[in-house]
C-alpha cells in the first residue's frame, strides 16, 4: 500500500540530510520560498522532484550550494561572475552560468542545456543542511507545478498532503523566488526579477543589466501562466466589485472578510513577503475572482507585478 500522510510533523535538519542521502526528496526553507530538494548528482532524486511537482522535464532546476567552492565545481565563473557572487551571495540571487564539462550533476537538472542555474541560499537551516550534506541539491519551489509558491512549512505540508517531509524554517524572509541573472560573454541579463533588483546589481558592479525580451523565453520556466491561485485574478483594481475578494496595497476603503492588505503602510518589501500567503488565504475563501490593487513598478515592485501578471494570465494556453 502506498504510504501517505507520513510527514505532517516537520523533520529535523539531520533527518533531512538522511533522506537526501537516500536519494529521497525533502522540502527545505530558504530566504525566498521553500524548495523541494534532492541530490543534484542523483538521477533518481531529480526524477522524484519532477514527479512530485508534476513539472515538465524541459524546465531546468536551480542547484543550491553551501559555498562558492561547491558552486565552482559545477559552473564556470568568469571574473564578472565572481564579482557578482562576491557582492550578493549567500542570498536571493541565482546565476545562470556555463556548466562545467566535468560537473557531477544529473543531466535532468539542466534539461540538457549547456548552462546551469546556481545559488547559495542564506537561510541558516538551508546553510546548515548543505554544509552537513557536503554536496549540492537541486531545488525548485516546493509547490505543485504552476501553483503558488510556498512561503511557510504548512503550505508545503498541505500542498502535498503530508507526502513530503519538510524542515520547519518559519516564514520566508523575502517571500518571492530569487532573482535570476544570466552571465554570458560578460553581459548580464535578468531572466526573472526578484528582491535583488537590476538597480542593485548595477549599483554594486557598475555594469548594465539587460532585460530578457518577453518573446524569447530564456528561462524555460518563465511560462506566461504560473504562480496561479484557483480563483481568477484581476489587476490594477482600486475599487473591487461586489463579490470579489480584494488584495489591497496601502490605504483602502475596502473592508470585510475577503479583504487583505499586502502592506497597509505601502511598504513593498512587506508586500513581497505577504504576496503568496495572502493570495492563498483569499483563494481559500472560495471566491471566483481576486481583485488586486495597483503595485508601484519600482524596486521589488517589478518582481511583485511579474508574479501577479502570471497569476492573472489566461490559463487556456
Ligand atoms: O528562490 C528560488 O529561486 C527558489 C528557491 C527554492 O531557491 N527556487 C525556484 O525554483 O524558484 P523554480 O524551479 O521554481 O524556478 C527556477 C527557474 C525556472 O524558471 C527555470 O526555468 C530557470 O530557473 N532555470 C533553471 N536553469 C536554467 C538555465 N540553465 N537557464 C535558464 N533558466 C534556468
Ligand atoms: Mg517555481
Amino acid at each position: 500500500m502506498k504510504q501517505r500522510h507520513l510527514y505532517r510533523i516537520p523533520v529535523s535538519v539531520n533527518e533531512a540530510v538522511e533522506h537526501l542521502n537516500n536519494e529521497s526528496v525533502v522540502a527545505i526553507p530558504t530566504e525566498t520560498v521553500y524548495g523541494l530538494a534532492g541530490l543534484s548528482a542523483s538521477d533518481d532524486a531529480v526524477l522524484k522532484i519532477f514527479e512530485t511537482k508534476g513539472r515538465p522535464r524541459f524546465n531546468p532546476l536551480i542547484v543550491h550550494c553551501a559555498d562558492l567552492a561547491m558552486a565552482q565545481e559545477i559552473a564556470q565563473f568568469s571574473e564578472l561572475a565572481k564579482k557578482v557572487a562576491d557582492a550578493f551571495w549567500p542570498g536571493p540571487l541565482t546565476l545562470v552560468l556555463p556548466k562545467r564539462d566535468d560537473a557531477k550533476i544529473s543531466d535532468l537538472v539542466t534539461a540538457g542545456l549547456e548552462t546551469v542555474a546556481v545559488r547559495l541560499p542564506r537561510h541558516p537551516l538551508a546553510k546548515e543542511l548543505l554544509r552537513k550534506l557536503g554536496q549540492p541539491v537541486a531545488a525548485p519551489s516546493a509547490n505543485p507545478s504552476g501553483k503558488l509558491s510556498p512561503t511557510a512549512a504548512e503550505h508545503v505540508i498541505n500542498a502535498f498532503d503530508g507526502a513530503v517531509p519538510v524542515v520547519e524554517g518559519g516564514a520566508c524572509e523575502t517571500g518571492l523566488e530569487s532573482t535570476i541573472l544570466a552571465i554570458s560573454n560578460e553581459q548580464l541579463t535578468l531572466l526573472r526579477p526578484g528582491s535583488i533588483t537590476d538597480e542593485m546589481i548595477t549599483a554594486a558592479l557598475g555594469v548594465t543589466v539587460y532585460f530578457a525580451s518577453d518573446a524569447k523565453i530564456l528561462a524555460p520556466g518563465m511560462l506566461k501562466s504560473h504562480y496561479a491561485p484557483n480563483a481568477s485574478v484581476r489587476l490594477n483594481v482600486t475599487t473591487p466589485q461586489p463579490g470579489e475578494a480584494y488584495l489591497a496595497f496601502g490605504a483602502t476603503n475596502a473592508s470585510g472578510p475577503t479583504v487583505l492588505n499586502l502592506s497597509a503602510v505601502g511598504d513593498l518589501d512587506e508586500a513581497a513577503k505577504n504576496l503568496f500567503g495572502h493570495l492563498r488565504k483569499l483563494d481559500a475563501s472560495d471566491v471566483q475572482t481576486i481583485a488586486v490593487a495597483p503595485i508601484p513598478e519600482i524596486g521589488i515592485g517589478l518582481a511583485i507585478n511579474d508574479r501577479l501578471k502570471r497569476a492573472s494570465a489566461d490559463r487556456s494556453s
